[in-house]
């Protein structure tokens, strides 16, 4: 299931390790961290290499999408004092990636630098095979622990592991581990929860899911894209926000259910609807009752105790993706009684990264699950059974 070497099988000794993170955190205009999850969930492989004695290590990341212009908003300067407190060592901070001012830090660092954010260079990005040689030439190996960063090509991803023999760090071979396993050898029944505004973009995510899940719920805006279409009840959506242009791929779908004898499950008993995303009103309301100026917003209660009742049933659950508009207190009710749900259920857990992990973060209920991604994206690629660029590229156990 994870073919690459790690940073188990190599010999760490006296090596310089280049390793790549993913600290794209949220923040302040002035930068400040506001979230540091993401740097936490580097710590056993940054205290793992230096357990096993390696020299120096260099730490790279991106954060934000700065383009190669310099600012103080995207800057990984406050990532310094968090990730000083979390190892209880010395961090030095080198203000730029390349040049003088990166080899001055390394070379003087006693054994912990961080760069600066390397999309201050745009060659990051465009995949600069000379960028990525000036970075691997700081180091004897490379280690990628940038989970949420390895389904993109970038200098950092995909061109040092060209340069320099490069490993898996831990978190990324836990990430892929526990959602494939997840999907792949789960304990039945498994339950698949696919959120989210769009249909866009997770068409591969719904196919993978109706082929090797028990139960499929979906929700979200995408969930009215389904039941305003005739094979899923041909219901009248009003204002709701759906996507129009995807009939074909609903008809598919369809087609794909009959043949593999599943249903999905929508919500196609009781909505709750507002008249606008800012409504502070919830109304409830049966799906068929829906008309006007109604905005469908969140799951009705008969909807929710529906897929209570699929959580409570089932062995291994995958969620990936809100299934209300959440972010507006009054329609946040599906989405916190399905967190709750699975939650306090015994089965196993795995939140997809990006706004479903923000979610259960904001309910504080984060450490209830067991396993929350780092990664939005790459979580999503992931389970949609693509391959991951950042790790094809590292070496073959
Ligand atoms: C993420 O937050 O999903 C990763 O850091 C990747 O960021 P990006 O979408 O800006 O490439």
């Amino acid at each position: 299931m994870f073919t690459k070497q790690t940073i188990k099988d190599v010999d760490l000794t006296d090596k310089r390790v280049l390793v790549r993170v993913d600290w794209n955190v949220p923040g302040t205009e002035s930068g400040q961290i506001e979230d540091d999850f993401r740097i936490r969930a580097s710590l056993p492989t940054l205290k793992y290499l230096r357990d096993h004695g390696a020299s120096k290590i260099i730490i790279i990341s991106h954060r934000g999408r700065p383009e190669g212009i310099v600012t103080q908003k995207d800057s990984l300067k406050p990532a310094q004092p968090i990730a000083e407190a979390l190892l209880s060592e010395k961090v030095r901070f080198a203000e730029d990636a390349r040049g003088d001012i990166a080899r001055h830090a390394i070379e003087s660092t006693e054994r912990f630098v961080l760069l600066e954010n390397l999309r201050f260079h745009a060659e990051e990005e465009a995949n600069d095979e000379a960028f990525a040689k000036e970075l691997a030439s700081y180091a004897d190996i490379f280690v990628q622990d940038g989970f949420a960063v390895v389904h993109h090509p970038a200098a950092s991803v995909t061109e040092i592991p060209k340069l320099l023999p490069a490993f898996a760090g831990l978190l990324v071979e836990k990430e892929v581990k526990t959602i494939l396993s997840a999907m792949l050898q789960p304990q039945r029944p498994l339950l698949a929860i696919i959120g989210g505004a769009k249909i866009e973009g997770k068409i591969e995510l719904i196919d993978e899911f109706i082929e090797k899940a028990d139960n499929v719920v979906i929700g979200g805006a995408m969930a009215n894209t389904f039941i305003q279409d005739e094979h899923f009840g041909g219901f009248d959506v009003a204002k709701s926000l759906y996507d129009s242009g995807e009939a074909e791929q609903i008809q598919r779908i369809y087609d794909d259910l009959q043949k593999n004898n599943k249903q999905l499950l929508l919500p196609t008993i009781d909505v709750a609807v507002g008249t606008s995303i800012e409504d502070t009103e919830r109304k409830e309301k049966l799906t068929t009752d829906v008309w006007g100026d109604d905005v469908i917003l969140d799951l009705g209660q008969k909807s929710i105790a529906e897929i209570e009742a699929a959580i409570d049933q089932a062995k291994t659950i995958i969620w990936n993706g809100p299934i209300g508009y959440f972010e507006n207190p009054a329609f946040m009710e599906g989405s916190k009684r399905i967190a709750k749900a699975i939650a306090r259920s015994d089965a196993f857990s795995v939140i997809g990264g990006g706004d479903t992990a923000d979610l259960i973060d904001h309910l504080g209920i984060a450490t209830d699950f067991d396993h929350v991604s780092t990664g939005g994206g790459a979580s999503l690629e992931l389970m949609a059974g693509k391959q991951l660029p950042g790790v094809e590229a590292l070496q073959n156990a």
